[in-house]
């Protein structure tokens, strides 16, 4: 089987992707793999931000690896907090933070449609492929659930009427960004091995 490095730190990311794939793929995360950086997120957006990642760590193990970046991305914050989703409150904000400030910010506000967009970056035999998925959803005025991670707690994906946080990891990956990236990036792999 394929071993493919998972440049990310966040557990929760890994356990959703391990879950998706099954034992199609072999995933190693940076943990595993001995390396034991903070790679950055300077960018503006979530494509370049994945790249960085990715092609940090390729050039670190010339393995092939891939890397995703996701952004919670509200309509009547002109896609905020979007690209600074984990940092949206400050910057090594909890994520009980971003959710508070996330929550202030939409206190008076009647639109409450938002998305979560994830971006897969793979660097395969020193080529990038980029790789997007999308859920549209709303937020909640308070939270619900105690599932998940991040903004999962306020997030009500379309066609549901629990928050991601009410679901168990099979239900949110019915609707999740990360599971939709994650199918484009098995089908990308599968047609070539
Ligand atoms: P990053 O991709 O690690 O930069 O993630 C940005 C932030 O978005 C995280 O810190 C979380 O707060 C949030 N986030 C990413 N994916 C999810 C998700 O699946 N559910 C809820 N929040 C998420």
């Amino acid at each position: 089987m394929e071993k493919l490095i998972f440049a990310t730190n966040n557990q929760n990311k890994v356990n959703e992707v391990r879950k998706v794939l099954g034992n199609l793929f072999d995933i190693v995360t940076l943990k595993e793999a001995g390396i034991d950086i903070d790679i950055p997120e300077p960018h503006n957006t979530l494509e370049a931000n994945a790249t960085e990642k990715s092609s940090t760590i390729y050039t670190l193990t010339g393995k092939n690896c891939f890397s995703e970046d996701t952004g919670l991305e509200v309509e009547a914050l002109n896609g905020e907090p979007g690209v600074r989703s984990a940092r949206y409150a400050g910057e090594h904000a909890a994520f009980e933070d971003n959710v508070q400030k996330l929550l202030l910010n939409l206190k008076d506000v009647d639109n409450k449609k938002a998305q979560f967009r994830t971006v897969i970056s793979l660097i395969q035999n020193g080529i990038e492929h980029q790789f997007e998925g999308i859920c549209k959803g709303k937020i909640i005025d308070e939270k619900r659930g105690t599932n998940g991670f991040g903004y999962d707690p306020i997030f009500i994906p379309a066609g549901s009427e629990k928050t991601f946080a009410e679901m168990e990891m099979e239900e949110k990956n019915l609707f999740s960004h990360r599971k939709k990236a994650m199918k484009k990036l098995i089908d990308f792999l599968t047609q070539n091995v």
